[in-house]
């Protein structure tokens, strides 16, 4: 049977990879995005996030399979706030959103943090307004912050809010995971390998990949595909680390 899944942030990198991925098995894909989409929504805003669930709402009258909260920003963006309201407020309300769609089908959702979540100097306060819910607040503290902060802050976050929100999930049906992914040839990545301050910072930080490369699109896609299948029916509030062993190389004894 056909299964219906919609996702943010489809139209490029890692959530056009997914989207082909599940269009290749029959699957039927939403796609909510600034462009190339089902739904064109600007999510750094709270009418975009309506609009998008709204949309989302209409055309998956059935229920939804999965969800995956995937459009994100890289750590070069501007204004800083951008980071804030698209990686971490867009996605919770997003996956609010569509809830109860996914538990129409006992379905999963999968949050796409990063394997930059546990990475040390990030600020406490920015992050306690963001689990707050504080988003005026939170995107005024970054303005006075960094790069960094914006976004390994916003997916520590969205990585929190993932492990606390998943047993509630679960109670209505729903699985709920994150993933995190490593480096990945994509277009965010070419724009921060691409900026003055942070690239020559990156490219050397990439250098110590278990792996010994970045990941393709497809690599972190395949992961996810997992979380969303009945194969993981027992996996709920994980974040699965697809990041070519680097976390573990940073982090052995924390898991
Ligand atoms: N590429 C990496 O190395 C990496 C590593 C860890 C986590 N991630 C995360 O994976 C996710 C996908 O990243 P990617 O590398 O594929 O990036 P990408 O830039 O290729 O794709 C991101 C998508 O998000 C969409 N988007 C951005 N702002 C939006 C807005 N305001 N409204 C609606 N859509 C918007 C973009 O249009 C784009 O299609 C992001 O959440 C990113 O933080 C990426």
């Amino acid at each position: 049977m056909t299964k219906t899944y919609a996702m943010t942030g489809g139209a490029s990198g890692i959530g056009a990879a997914l989207k082909e991925s599940l269009q290749a098995r029959g699957d039927r894909v939403i796609v909510v995005d600034l462009k190339n989409a089902d739904i064109i929504a600007d999510l750094s805003t709270v009418e975009g996030r309506q609009h998008a669930i709204a949309g989302i709402t209409e055309l998956a009258t059935d229920g939804l399979d999965g969800f995956v909260a995937c459009a994100g920003l890289p750590p070069v963006a501007e204004p800083l706030s951008l980071i804030t309201q698209v990686n971490y407020f867009a996605a919770v309300a997003t996956i609010e959103g569509v809830v109860d769609l996914v538990a129409k089908k006992n379905g999963a959702i999968v949050s796409v943090c990063s394997n930059s979540a546990p990475l040390p100097g990030l600020n406490e306060e920015h992050i306690e307004l963001l689990l707050a819910g504080k988003e005026a607040e939170a995107c005024a503290l970054i303005e006075t912050l960094d790069g960094h902060n914006a976004y390994a802050g916003s997916k520590n976050a969205l990585t929190k809010w993932t492990r606390r929100n998943a047993a509630e999930m679960m109670r209505k049906g729903v699985r709920l995971n994150g993933i995190a992914p490593g480096m990945t040839r994509t277009p965010l990545t070419d724009k921060v390998f691409a900026d003055e301050t942070l690239g020559d910072a990156t490219r050397e930080f990439s250098k110590c990949i278990s792996y010994g490369d970045l990941a393709t699109p497809d690599m972190i896609a395949d992961a996810m595909l997992f979380l969303l299948d009945p194969a993981a029916r027992y996996v709920s509030g994980s974040i699965l680390f697809v990041d070519g062993g680097q976390d573990a190389l940073l982090r052995p004894d924390q898991f």
